[in-house]
């Protein structure tokens, strides 16, 4: 079975959650302990989207995540490059589009917020991803960013990147239909930037008000971010 290597080639990438699709929202809560309807709500709640808003959900894989933020009343769509994800959620009621993070198929200025969950880590160029998310937003739009981060708590830290290395991968044998993929996980979630230098790159590819809420004790971070509106003084 395939799995990414930490050049995040995207081939590599597409077809590592291919791979991955059976069974993703299972494998998902069984790892994360039942956190990530937790995770997914606290986004939904700081994006804060509104009926009428237009939300692009970027890197959506099944739509787990766009239906959460189509509760709101939004209309939300999917994006995503892995078919196999996209399909893997055929059944849920928004529509869904096969994209690339970093050549999205939207005018500039087509959404009132864009949001990525677990998503971005993945792409092989995190501030053009970013730079490409803001041109698609309108000025004054929302960004909002759901990753895994650093454990805020020093000694929890340790435990945390020990079970991380060594554990993940040993449960997702049981439990995933591609367990290679999880030693990739494990790997890009150990050399992932922390709150602070995530929130500099998000303010380096364009957006500003840039803050963030640790989730779970910074186990998982939401980022958010504004375009400017350029008419601010
Ligand atoms: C861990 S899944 C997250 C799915 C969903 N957002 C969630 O919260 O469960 C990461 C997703 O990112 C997608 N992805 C990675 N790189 C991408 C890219 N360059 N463009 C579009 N999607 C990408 C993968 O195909 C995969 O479906």
């Amino acid at each position: 079975m395939s799995r990414a290597g930490l050049d995040k080639d995207p081939r590599e990438v597409a077809e590592m959650f291919d791979g991955v699709a059976q069974g993703y929202d299972r494998t998902n809560s069984v790892m994360t302990l039942g956190f990530d309807r937790r995770w997914r709500e606290w986004s939904r709640r700081v994006l804060d989207a509104r009926p009428g808003e237009r939300v692009l959900d970027l890197a959506a894989g099944t739509a787990v995540s766009t239906v959460e933020y189509a509760a709101s009343g939004a209309w939300c769509v999917a994006a995503d490059f892995s078919l196999g994800m996209l399909l893997g959620g055929a059944h849920r009621p928004v529509p869904k589009v096969a994209a690339d993070a970093l050549h999205l198929p939207f005018a500039d200025d087509s959404f009132d917020a864009v949001t990525v969950s677990f998503g971005l880590r993945n792409f092989n160029d995190t501030e053009a991803a970013l730079r490409e998310m803001c041109r698609v937003v309108r000025p004054g739009g929302r960004l909002v960013v759901c990753e895994v981060s650093t454990p805020t708590f020093r000694p929890f830290r340790f435990v945390y990147m020990r079970y991380l290395l060594k554990v993940l991968p040993v449960v997702a044998r049981f439990v995933s239909s591609n367990p290679a993929a999880y030693q990739y996980l494990a790997e890009s979630m150990r050399t992932w930037p922390d709150q602070r230098a995530l929130a500099e790159t998000v303010a380096r590819a364009g957006w500003e008000d840039v803050a963030w809420l640790n989730l779970t004790g910074g186990v998982v971070a939401l980022h958010k971010g504004t375009k400017p509106s350029g008419n601010r003084k």
